[in-house]
């Protein structure tokens, strides 16, 4: 036990304890090895320690010269929180500017539905922080499996001052006390009719109440009495707005009893981001850590992204700590690869084990690689794509023929996928929703490395033909500048919009 008396005599500044002698010795205990300076630091380096401290101040034991930047890097890119600071979103000014106007000009109350992790939270908060600049109270509410009307809008009642409403004046006793509208709702439930008669005497302000992640709540109850709430609001005139976001693939399907407010509310499917949008996120990320990616990553995190910020944060940081950890504060595309391989490790890890089986036996026989560029078109659709994306992507007609007869097998066999009849003829969907990240990501990299390679082999070809002594004029011509002979992958768009 002698070294961790000795650990501890270090850490509280006490002499260690000599270690007691045992009884009897045969031979000479061996003398404590004096620990080197040495292998004090390898034992320091390799035992992994948290580099800041809570309070995001830099560990005074650290002698890393580029621990500022791997701080300014986890707030720069952030892929398991979404965007709170105005500086770090990037693009959607038409959806914005478009939301502003419906809850403004039009007075509608808006839903925002759409994919998974497509940004519709950090759209949220930045369109509460132009809201709260117009001097809106704003209540952000994010909605739990067992949330109920009563609670969501008792919390709402608790942020709205008294002040506001039109029953008393500024300097009465209780509006002057900080006292809220939920000082004067009754003990029972509340239903959307005495909620509706209390946001009614609203004066001097606008109300704006936020329920993100409504998906999540799928009580019936719960979003009957949010249609008629809206409703109400709308028939009265009240000066309160719902904004309503959630993951779906349809309004519809996001909130039932929806064919008696359709009038009321602007509904709004969230975009994924084009690739300037992308670029942007980036950049913004750069600005903001002082790390540098170089126009070959970004290309990269462009390309695999694939117009979502989700994937593109998630990239663009763990390819920064790629380039932190080799002492550059530039990002390269090897560093990207790096993050792709670890993106690929993570999202493997939440497949299950049945549908890692059928993805390692689908790139055995050589049918993974489709299956990949299929879940690109279907990731931002529900998990869902047919014959009409298989050609869009695969221009040959000869390929779509026989990539259309593999998906059609793998979907009669139940492998990965499953064939349906809906509302827009045949359709596929896959079967586990955790594995069109992975199966995408895995298409992306091929796709992208091929397309590298195939574009530096150009330069290669370009250099020779340059070098030889009787090159004509045409031949010249077709020297391509590096720059430019980077063949830019093509982004699998997926389906156009508007199409099924
Ligand atoms: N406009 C944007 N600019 C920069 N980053 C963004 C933007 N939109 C989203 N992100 C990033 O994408 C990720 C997902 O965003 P967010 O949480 O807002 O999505 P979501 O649609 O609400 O996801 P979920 O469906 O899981 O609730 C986060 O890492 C966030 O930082
Ligand atoms: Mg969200």
């Amino acid at each position: 036990m002698s070294w961790i008396n000795s650990l501890m005599a270090r850490s509280f500044g006490r002499k260690p304890k000599k270690a007691a002698t045992p009884a009897f010795v045969f031979s000479p205990a061996p003398a404590p090895r004096e620990e080197s300076p040495a292998s004090k630091k390898t034992a320091g380096s390799v035992f992994p320690r948290f580099q800041s401290t809570a309070g995001d101040q830099l560990s005074p034991r650290l002698n890393d010269r580029f621990a500022a930047a791997r701080i300014k890097l986890r707030s720069a890119f952030t892929p398991s929180q979404p965007i709170t600071d105005k500086r770090m979103f990037a693009g959607r000014i038409d959806v914005l500017t478009t939301l502003i106007r419906s809850l403004e000009d039009q007075r509608v109350h808006v839903i925002m539905y759409g994919e998974r992790g497509i940004g519709k939270t950090s759209l949220v908060h930045v369109l509460t922080q132009a809201a709260e600049e117009a001097r809106y109270i704003v209540v952000y509410c994010s909605c739990g499996a067992g949330s109920t009307f009563d609670e969501i809008f008792r919390a709402v009642a608790a942020d709205v001052p008294l002040l506001f409403h039109r029953g008393f004046a500024p300097t009465a006793d209780a509006a002057e006390k900080g006292g809220t509208l939920a000082d004067l709702l009754p003990a029972g439930p509340l239903s959307p009719r005495l909620v509706a008669d209390l946001f009614a005497k609203l004066t001097g302000t606008r109300l704006l109440v936020v329920l993100d992640e409504f998906d999540v709540c799928e009580s019936p109850d719960f979003r009957r009495n949010i249609a008629e709430l809206i409703k109400n609001l709308s028939d009265r005139s009240i000066r309160t707005q719902l904004v309503i976001a959630g993951v779906a693939a349809d309004l519809t399907e996001l909130v039932q009893h929806i064919p008696s407010i359709r009038r009321n509310i602007f509904a709004l499917q969230v975009p994924k981001m084009s690739a300037a949008e992308i670029s942007h996120l980036v950049e913004n990320g750069e600005e903001i850590s002082g790390i540098s990616f170089d126009k070959a990553a970004l290309d990269y995190i462009v390309f695999v992204a694939n117009g979502s910020p989700y994937f593109a944060s998630l990239l663009s940081h763990h390819a920064g700590l790629a380039a932190i950890d080799n002492a550059r504060n530039s990002v390269t595309v090897e560093d990207v690869s790096m993050a792709v391989d670890q993106a690929l490790t993570e999202f493997r890890g939440r497949i299950s084990k049945h549908s890692q089986i059928q993805i390692d036996q689908a790139a055995k026989s050589g049918v993974r690689h489709v299956l990949g560029v299929m879940a690109g078109a279907a990731l931002f659709n529900s998990g869902r794509f047919d014959a009409r994306d298989v050609d869009a992507l695969y221009p040959s007609a000869a390929n779509a023929a026989t990539f259309k007869a593999t998906i059609e097998e793998l979907a009669s066999k139940h492998i990965l996928l499953e064939a349906n009849e809906d509302e827009y003829g045949r359709g596929y969907h896959f079967a586990e929703e955790a594995v069109l990240p992975y199966l995408w990501i895995l298409a992306a990299q091929k796709r992208f490395l091929e397309n590298r390679k195939a574009a530096d082999a150009q330069v290669e070809a370009a250099k020779i033909e340059n070098k030889a002594p009787a090159a004509s004029p045409q031949s010249q011509d077709k020297i391509v500048a590096p720059e430019k002979a980077a063949v830019q992958p093509t982004v699998a768009t997926g389906r156009a919009a508007g199409r099924p």
